[in-house]
């Protein structure tokens, strides 16, 4: 099986998380599609979704599934969605797709976070990819020099404007051995709007698609 095979796998493979009736949460990124087009064509009728990005939403939307603002639900039961790395705690880099403000915000929500994988997203120690961070564009070059201090380089996403209208820089060099103490930290330097560390918000569950079919971490 091909990548994009593994993605249509683990995004039906998904299906099984969602209940009838409920408004689920959902992320963004070419495997989180797979799992949109699969709901479609499940016949499962949820109540909506609340979505993390404009292109979730489009895709939600054509396919007649109601998208819900998040102010207008307190919670959700499940979030469905992909990630850059994943490890064998749960703990993410996301924000490939640059969502990951608003992913941590529908994440938040949500009692249990579904992560959807193809195998070669299962990582030892986080930092090989390079990591997201949402800024406020005028604090970027301070932060980057932040990062240099921690032995990363930081390099502004080129052309990239996020949905919140802010910028995003990737950060390579980074061994993220403690991600709940990286995260921590980071969220709190002045101009970081989201860092792409998913350590608070981990997945409870993820599937990941592999050559022998979806294995279940959890
Ligand atoms: C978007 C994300 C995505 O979940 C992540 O980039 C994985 O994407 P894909 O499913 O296309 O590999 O965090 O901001």
């Amino acid at each position: 099986m091909n990548q994009d095979q593994l993605k249509q796998l683990v995004g039906r493979a998904a299906l099984d998380y969602v209940t009838p009736g409920q408004i689920i949460g959902v992320g963004t990124g070419s495997t989180v599609d797979c799992f949109i087009d699969a709901l479609a064509g499940s016949g499962i009728a949820v109540a909506g979704a609340v979505s993390s990005s404009e292109r979730s939403t489009q895709r939600l939307r054509q396919h007649g599934i109601p998208v819900l603002d998040a102010a207008e639900v307190s919670g959700l039961t499940v979030y469905i969605d992909g990630a850059d790395e994943i490890d064998s705690n749960g703990y993410m880099v996301k924000g490939g797709g640059a969502a990951l403000t608003r992913e941590k915000i529908v994440a938040d929500l949500a009692d249990k976070f579904v992560c959807i994988a193809d195998a070669s997203k299962l990582v030892q120690t986080l930092g090989k990819f390079p990591l997201p961070v949402e800024v406020i564009p005028m604090a970027a070059a301070q932060l980057a020099r932040r990062f240099a201090a921690l032995g990363g380089t930081a390099t502004l996403r080129a052309g990239v404007v996020t949905d919140n209208s802010c910028h995003i820089l990737d950060v390579t060099g980074l061994a993220i051995t403690d991600p709940l103490a990286f995260e921590a930290e980071v969220t709190l330097w002045p101009g970081v709007v989201t860092v792409g560390v998913f350590a608070r918000n981990k997945a409870q569950v993820c599937l990941l698609g592999g050559a022998d079919g979806v294995r279940t971490l959890s």
